[in-house]
């Protein structure tokens, strides 16, 4: 099994960015966490970051026929990024929404998720271990799939 990890715009800067709101763990150290339970749980891992819309638009269209499943950081193409909703929904893949902070708990703008009506789950507000838990549930999914008849 192999799944696409996403990060949206200006997560490359996790570490120094707002760290009482997002944590102090950079982005590479989330990766390298994200790749120790990927071998844990005996899959494989393809991550993926950009600043553009539409690269993750181009990329999500490449990816989908090597992947059987996407975990995604939308950032802030979250609370704005229709394209982003239509994309994810086109591929015809299980997704899961995952944030660092608990967008729920921020500024009113950040209540509004597009993502999340075409996501299987979101994890939000667990710092890193959001995209630990998040990743442990999109391929639990991903295996009940594969085992249905
Ligand atoms: C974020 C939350 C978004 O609201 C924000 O725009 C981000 C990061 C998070 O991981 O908490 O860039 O997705």
């Amino acid at each position: 099994m192999k799944i696409a990890v996403i990060h949206g715009p200006n997560l490359r800067l996790l570490g120094q960015r707002e760290p009482e709101v997002y944590g102090r763990s950079t982005l590479d150290e989330i990766n390298r966490d994200l790749h120790g339970l990927a071998a844990e749980l005996g899959i494989e891992l393809e991550v993926f970051q950009s600043n553009h819309e539409g690269k993750i638009l181009d990329y999500l269209e490449e990816v989908r026929e090597r992947v059987q499943g996407v975990l995604i950081n939308p950032a802030g193409l979250t609370h704005t990024s229709v394209s982003l909703r239509d994309g994810l929904a086109g591929i015809g893949l299980p997704v899961v929404e995952v944030h660092l902070s608990n967008p729920a708990a921020r500024e009113e703008f950040r209540t509004v998720s597009f993502v999340a009506p075409v996501s299987v789950g979101t994890v939000a507000g667990f710092g890193k271990n959001s995209y630990l838990f998040g990743l442990r549930g999109l391929c639990t999914r991903i295996r009940q799939q594969l085992n249905e008849p």
